[in-house]
């Protein structure tokens, strides 16, 4: 598994203001969205291409197109909703799954209550979308999920996470192919699972 902090000014600077418990729903679900186009620009570093040729109207070249099979982009409910135009704002042909997961308070395990996802996912580039990466049990299950359905490779795009969350989903992923892409990576997990200094629960501040 790879790990990539987000090391640009713009991004630290926006996520400052989201966590600002001051910033209200719009203008966070304002950030969420800028930041994951800041992100996803990271994040799709290796998407898969294959050659095109193009006339411009002085010569004839080649470029590039996404290849086929077409990447798939799933935000991880609720809050994954918020990253979701941002992302297919850059990858407007992706396909998009759906997945909802919460985590149970009191144990936090994460819980499965919604499956829209294709059954084959064999050869495809896999973009998972949630602001948060806590204790990690939410992301390790969706990533398990993805890779058992023949996913390639799986990228995750998360606007913060915990150092004790990235341990978990790199054990239990191991070496399998999947990369971490943060925003920033905070300090650690209080008592009752929540990041620290972190910005409070991401789907009441985007929905709440
Ligand atoms: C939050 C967050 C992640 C998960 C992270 O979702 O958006 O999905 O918790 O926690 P973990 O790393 O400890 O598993 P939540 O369960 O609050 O659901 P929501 O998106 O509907 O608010």
């Amino acid at each position: 598994m790879e790990l990539l902090v987000a090391d640009h000014p713009l991004v630290s600077h926006k996520l400052t203001t989201l966590r600002d418990e001051r910033t209200d729903s719009p203008t966070f679900r304002r950030l969420a969205d800028e930041l994951v186009t800041l992100l996803a620009y990271e994040a799709t570093r290796d998407v898969r291409v294959e050659p095109v040729e193009v006339t411009t109207p002085v010569a004839a070249t080649t470029g590039v197109r996404l290849s086929s099979p077409r990447p798939l982009v799933v935000p991880i409910l609720r809050a994954g909703l918020g990253m979701l135009d941002g992302m297919t704002r850059l990858i407007p042909t992706a396909e998009v799954g759906f997945l909802g997961m919460m985590r149970n308070e009191e144990t936090l395990e994460a819980v499965v209550y919604a499956n829209r996802l294709p059954d084959d996912l064999t050869g495809r580039q896999v973009y998972l979308l949630d602001p948060m990466l806590a204790t990690g049990g939410t992301l390790a299950a969706a990533i398990r999920l993805m890779l058992e359905r023949g996913a390639t490779d799986v990228t995750a795009v998360c606007l913060i996470g915990a150092p004790e969350g990235v341990a978990a989903v790199r054990e239990a992923v191991g070496d399998a192919p999947v990369q971490i892409v943060l925003g920033g990576l905070d300090e650690r997990l209080n008592e009752v699972g929540y990041i620290v200094p972190g910005l409070g629960d991401a789907g009441d501040r985007l929905y709440g």
